[in-house]
């Protein structure tokens, strides 16, 4: 029998979650992708490339005018050091293919990997391909971080800590005081910092997105993970970016030209020229998508479900212990095979899921008549 790499591994939740409702016809807020599409300018950008001809591979690291316009939004917003397209800006097809390549390049094997739970799920799979080992820590009830924990797991084989901001599946912000306290934490040793911020500019109320790369204590030894399939509705382009210090950014590209080589050209090619013509769209962004949460969490008023706050990304998390006692698991497929709603459990992205934990995962992103159609089922429950 073939031996596995993964084994216990199966189709991921969102593969299941999302067959199923197809299967029922259900309204799908599972799997975490808009309903609606890019910006119609990208779209013309992108077919004028194609038109034009521009077809064959990018240049290993991306299109220089995408990773310009990058680098120069990045230092607009403000960076910890100057960030040069050349030296610290690497274009992927998509953020888990930029996540496997950062693991695969900085992780040698025996070395341990922090991974806060509940973890989107590509890390931990990652992680031990790379043959590296996830220490996966829970975040405490309120969402904050067990920095003590943290300190106590820290040893000589701790090569890396990564963070998820704005947090899928909790809708949560790493703060500037997080922050501190992980600099802090971190401060005698050299381990490394990834920073998944694919979420980056869907930040709500007054709640603002810090990168890892604008902490001076940290920029020097963090990566920083992007996703345009994220910030421009259009998850099925999968392109994406990493931003990382030179010393890093070399072994990462050492990795990532035997994985993919290059990302797409015609959509590297628009993205710059849209966000070229379009300087402000990604404030843009965060307030189509708090009017979401807002529609939402609204028309789910007199439901029996509890709210948790919600200050990014594009999920909202409703506890249902009012209304069932299942796991949610099973909560999940009740919802698809009774009243025609998808949504993920939250136990899906940890190790050990609280017993007693009874929230699922609803994913916002959708146009408004289905935010409503599906809030008014949830209603009857
Ligand atoms: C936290 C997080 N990281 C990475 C990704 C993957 O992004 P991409 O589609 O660009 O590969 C996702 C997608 O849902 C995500 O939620």
């Amino acid at each position: 029998m073939q031996a596995s790499k993964l084994p216990g591994q199966g189709a991921s939740i969102f593969t299941v979650m999302s067959a199923l409702s197809n299967q029922y016809k259900a309204i799908n807020l599972s799997q975490g992708f808009p309903e609606f599409n890019p910006h119609p300018a990208l779209i013309d950008c992108v077919n004028r490339a194609m038109r034009d001809g521009l077809n064959q591979y990018s240049p290993m690291a991306g299109q220089p005018s995408l990773r310009e316009v990058l680098a120069s939004r990045q230092n607009h917003w403000g960076r910890a050091f100057a960030i040069d397209p050349d030296k610290h800006i690497t274009i992927v097809p998509g953020a888990t293919a930029g996540l496997f390549s950062i693991f695969q390049s900085l992780v040698m094997s025996g070395d341990e990997v922090v991974l806060f739970d509940p973890s989107y799920d590509c890390y931990a799979p990652s992680v031990v391909l790379a043959g590296g080992v996830p220490v996966r820590l829970a975040l405490n009830v309120d969402g904050s971080y067990p920095f003590e924990a943290l300190k106590n797991s820290i040893n000589s084989k701790t090569k890396m800590v990564v963070v998820n901001t704005p947090h899928n599946p909790l809708g949560l912000v790493f703060d500037q005081s997080a922050w501190i306290t992980l600099s802090e934490v971190l401060a005698d040793t050299d381990i490394l910092v990834l920073s998944d911020e694919v979420y980056e500019h869907m930040v709500f109320d007054d709640s603002e997105h810090i990168s890892v790369l604008q902490i001076p204590d940290l920029a020097h030894r963090a990566v920083a993970v992007s996703s345009f399939g994220k910030t421009f509705h259009a998850t099925g382009w999968k392109l994406g970016y990493i931003t990382a210090p030179e010393h890093l950014t070399q072994e990462i590209r050492k990795v990532y030209q035997f994985l993919a080589f290059a990302a797409n050209t015609p959509m590297q090619i628009a993205a710059a020229e849209f966000l070229t013509s379009y300087p402000n769209y990604e404030e843009s962004v965060s307030v189509l998508m708090q009017g979401k949460r807002d529609l939402f969490v609204n028309a789910l008023q007199s439901s029996r479900f509890r709210l948790m706050p919600c200050q990014g990304a594009y999920f909202q998390i409703a506890d249902y212990s009012d209304i069932s006692d299942m796991p949610d698991q099973a909560f999940a497929v009740h919802l698809i095979e009774t009243i025609g709603v998808a949504t993920i459990p939250v136990s899906a992205f940890y190790l050990n899921p609280p017993q007693e934990q009874r929230w699922l995962r609803f994913c916002f992103a959708k146009n408004d008549e289905t935010l409503l159609k599906s809030a008014e089922l949830l209603c009857q429950l």
